[in-house]
């Protein structure tokens, strides 16, 4: 792993320590103060440490700054956990666990983003091998994939590890935790943790038939997240779901758990014409269901049109504050009837601004 050079860290650190004070209204005096602090300690160790308020800031920005997020009007209400100084496996599958009933908080979910200590200057650093705290295992049979076919590569890896799962479609994956060049470490989630919704549909009860449940929330744990120079390589966050990652995508991708042919045979709908749109009508009814059973159960999801129109209203507060907002429309357009949404007829420019979130190599052989 290459460590930026002093002079790089040097740089991004004094950029991001003015943007703090310019942000946070300090003072001129107290800004030149830190950034001597700063600088001095990265001519002396090469790296610096942030302090609470500036981790905070720096994570709640990177979020701002994602492109691909329609979510991010809420970009400064984002929880943010110090896990940095945490050693042994156990205190990181503690913090993780924390991580966990923290945000899910009963349904009420809470933005929430733990932080890890950062790579060193050895190259050392902490890795969650998971893609999501919580994501289901896929297995391959003579029958086909069981579970999510996005797991495969991770569940085999898992399985390596000593790791054994039901083999039903929704096994929760164990979370994996890799300390430098320690051997990576793995534990069971405790199921009290694992907050999950079974699908149902208002007026179609083949959907509840098909015994097809979803986790309630998406913890992203395999990004890393940069401010000021410095690295966090292991940093989970998470919001909660627009219902078409799930309904439009996760269940309905026929890589994933491809529901579409039988949602439209309980349907009644014919699937041997394309002009009959049976897709689009069973995708529509899946969100409904979607929507329909994250709000019977207290929840939080939000439909494509009001986060559409939430993103609308982040673009209006950033041109209000002066700060230009960058997006990557490919990813900003729900999957679902994005012409019905305002950012469908507009255009983003996709710079990267840091802080920032970003992908990392994958830690293991897949
Ligand atoms: N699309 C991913 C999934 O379906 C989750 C990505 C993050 N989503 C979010 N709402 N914060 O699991």
């Amino acid at each position: 792993m290459q460590v930026q050079k002093d002079s790089q860290v040097s740089k991004e650190a004094e950029l991001f320590i003015r943007q703090y004070y310019a942000e946070s209204g300090g003072s001129e005096n107290e800004l030149l103060l830190r950034l001597q602090e700063v600088l001095s300690e990265i001519d002396h160790t090469g790296s610096y440490k942030h302090t609470l308020e500036e981790l905070t800031f720096g994570a709640r920005v990177a979020w701002r700054n994602s492109n691909k997020c329609i979510g991010r009007l809420f970009w400064n209400s984002l929880t943010v956990m110090d896990a940095r100084g945490l050693k042994t496996e156990d205190e990181l599958f503690e913090a993780v666990f924390n991580h966990m009933r923290y945000a899910t908080n009963g349904g009420r979910i809470r933005p929430t983003i733990t932080i890890f200590e950062p790579v060193g200057q050895s190259g050392a650093q902490v890795r969650i091998w998971n893609h999501q705290l919580v994501r289901y295992a896929g297995y391959e049979t003579p029958e086909g994939i069981v579970g999510d076919p996005a797991s495969v590569a991770f569940t085999r890896v898992c399985m390596e590890l000593g790791w054994a799962g039901e083999g039903s479609p929704h096994d929760v994956l164990p979370i994996v935790i890799q300390c430098g060049d320690r051997q990576p470490a793995w534990r069971a989630v405790p199921p009290e943790l694992v907050l999950e919704v079974p699908i149902r549909h208002p007026e179609l009860p083949g959907i509840a038939e098909m015994g097809v449940k979803w986790y309630a929330v998406p913890m992203i744990s395999d990004m890393s997240l940069e401010i000021g120079g410095i690295l966090y390589s292991a940093a989970p966050f998470n919001g909660w779901y627009m219902e078409t990652e799930i309904g439009a995508r996760n269940l309905a991708d026929s890589g994933r758990y491809n529901l579409l042919p039988k949602v439209a045979e309980l349907m009644n709908l014919s699937t041997q014409s394309n002009v009959t749109l049976w897709k689009d009508k069973a995708l529509v009814e899946l969100n409904v269901a979607v929507l329909h059973s994250f709000k019977s159960d207290g929840v939080s999801i939000v439909d494509h049109h009001t986060a559409a129109e939430q993103f609308i209203r982040f673009e209006q507060q950033e041109q209000d504050a002066g700060r230009q907002v960058t997006g990557n429309w490919a990813w900003l357009i729900p999957p679902v009837s994005p012409a019905a949404t305002e950012i469908f007829h507009r255009s983003y420019t996709n710079d990267i601004v840091k802080p920032a979130y970003d992908y990392q190599r994958c830690p293991f052989h897949s």
